[in-house]
C-alpha cells in the first residue's frame, strides 16, 4: 500500500484512481466524529456525489460530541454503517490520518545535495523526534527557498545559508491499525495522509501571502501556515471544543448533553442573559487562541512575512461569534474553511455546505487527492 505523505502534496495521481472507477471516498477519522465525502470525476467536473458524519461516542457507550477511543471492529462498524446512512459506495479511498500520531518539523540544514540529505536527514531526524526513528515512517521534503532568499516582504531582506527540511514522522503503530481497520472492509485505501495535507488542499487556492489554518476539532486545536503552497510551520494542542463542553457542565452543574446543545445554541453570544456561558468558554478560547498568535508571530521572526488571513475549520468553527473572536484576537482577515466550494452540488445545497463546510474540510481535502493532478 502506498503511503506517500508528501510527494505530491497538491498534485495527487488521481487520473489513475479515476481509470477505473470514477468514485472516490475521502475519509476523515476524527475522535468525536467520522466524516465522509464521496466524489465522483465527469471529464474535467468534479462532482460531489454524498457526504456524511457520524458521532463516534455512541460506539463506546458515550453520549454525542465525546472522543472515543474505538476498537478497531467498532471503527469499521461505524464506517459501514456511514457509509450505508450516507449511500456512499465508492470503492477507493483516500483516509486522512490524525495529527496526533504524527510529528511534523522544519529543521534548517546547510545547503547540501539531495543525494547528501538522503543519508543526513535519517541521523538528523533522531533529534527532534521524540520517539525512536524505527518506530516511525520518515518522511521529508525540501521547502522551496527562492522566494525567502530574495526578499520577504515589509522589507525584510535575509541572505539564506540553509535550506528548509519539512520533516514528517508518522507512529509506525498508528499506520498499521489503520491498514489493520480497512482491510477487512470493501474500501481499497489509496492511500493515507496527514489531515493537515489534506484540509490545505480543500480550503486553500493561491494565497499571495502565508494563511494561518486553524482546525478547532473536538479534542484537539491544529495550527498550520502555509505559504507557497506549502505547508511551513505546524503545531498541535491537546485542547479542543470539547473541553468547552466539559467546563459548561462543570461550573452550570448540568449534564454533557444539556451543555453541547447549551455551546451550540448559545456559543459566544453576548446577550446580557448568555453572559455566564461567555464567562467559562471565553477564557479556554483565549487560551487556544494564544498558541494561534504564538505561531504567527514565531512565522514572522523564522521568514519576515505575515501571515494575513486565517481559516477556521473542524466542527469547533462552527461555534456561534467565534469569527468576530478570531478577528478581535488575531487583528488579521479571518474566513470559514468553503471546502465544498471546489466541487459541484445541486444549487439547493449551497447554504447548507456553506455552514458545515468548515466540519467537512478534512475529508474533502482527502477526497481531492484523488482528482487533482
Ligand atoms: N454548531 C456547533 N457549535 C459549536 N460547536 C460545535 C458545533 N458543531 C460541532 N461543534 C463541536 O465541534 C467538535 C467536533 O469537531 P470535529 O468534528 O472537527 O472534531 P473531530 O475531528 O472529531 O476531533 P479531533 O479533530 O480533535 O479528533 C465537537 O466538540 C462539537 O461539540
Ligand atoms: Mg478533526
Amino acid at each position: 500500500m502506498e503511503i506517500p505523505f508528501l510527494n505530491k502534496l497538491f498534485l495527487g495521481d488521481g487520473f489513475a484512481l479515476f481509470k477505473k472507477k470514477s468514485q472516490v471516498l475521502g475519509v476523515d477519522l476524527g475522535s468525536s466524529n467520522l466524516k465522509i465525502v464521496q466524489l465522483k470525476k465527469e471529464r474535467s467536473r468534479i462532482l460531489l456525489e454524498t457526504y456524511g458524519e457520524i458521532a463516534t461516542g455512541p460506539y463506546a457507550d458515550l453520549p454525542v460530541g465525546k472522543s472515543a477511543h474505538l476498537l478497531d471492529a467498532k471503527v469499521r462498524e461505524m464506517m459501514m454503517d456511514l457509509m450505508k446512512e450516507a449511500g456512499a459506495k465508492a470503492e477507493q479511498a483516500i483516509v486522512s490520518l490524525p495529527l496526533r500520531s504524527s510529528f511534523i518539523k522544519v529543521i534548517s540544514f546547510p545547503i547540501i545535495s539531495e543525494e547528501e540529505l538522503k543519508e543526513a536527514i535519517p541521523f538528523e531526524a533522531r533529534k527532534h523526534i521524540p520517539v525512536p526513528t524505527n518506530e516511525v515512517v520518515l518522511n521529508w521534503m525540501v521547502l522551496p527557498q527562492g522566494e525567502f532568499s530574495k526578499s520577504g516582504d515589509e522589507g525584510f531582506i535575509k541572505e539564506r545559508k540553509t535550506q528548509d527540511i519539512l520533516l514528517i514522522a508518522i507512529h509506525r503503530d498508528a499506520i498499521e491499525k489503520y491498514q489493520n481497520i480497512f482491510q477487512s472492509t470493501r474500501l481499497g485505501v489509496k492511500a493515507f495522509e496527514i489531515e493537515i495535507f489534506s484540509y490545505a488542499r480543500s480550503v486553500l487556492s493561491k494565497e499571495l501571502h502565508p494563511s494561518l489554518l486553524i482546525d478547532l476539532g473536538a479534542q484537539s486545536t491544529r495550527f498550520a501556515i502555509v505559504d507557497y503552497g506549502v505547508i511551513r510551520m505546524a503545531h498541535t494542542i491537546d485542547r479542543g471544543s470539547l473541553e468547552l463542553t466539559d467546563a459548561l457542565s462543570r461550573s452550570l452543574g448540568i449534564e454533557f448533553d444539556r451543555a453541547e446543545h447549551l455551546k451550540y445554541d448559545t456559543g459566544l453570544s453576548s446577550r446580557p442573559e448568555h453572559k455566564e456561558i461567555k464567562s467559562v468558554i471565553e477564557p479556554i478560547l483565549d487560551n487556544i487562541f494564544s498558541e494561534g498568535s504564538r505561531v504567527i508571530s514565531e512565522y514572522y521572526k523564522k521568514y519576515g512575512r505575515s501571515v494575513k488571513k486565517a481559516y477556521l475549520l473542524g466542527g469547533g468553527a462552527l461555534l456561534n461569534g467565534i469569527q468576530d473572536f478570531a478577528v478581535s484576537r488575531f487583528g488579521i482577515e479571518v474566513r470559514f474553511a468553503d471546502p465544498f466550494s471546489k466541487v459541484e452540488y445541486p444549487a439547493f445545497l449551497k447554504e447548507t455546505l456553506r455552514e458545515i463546510g468548515p466540519t467537512f474540510a478534512t475529508a474533502m481535502g482527502a477526497a481531492l487527492r484523488a482528482i487533482e493532478e
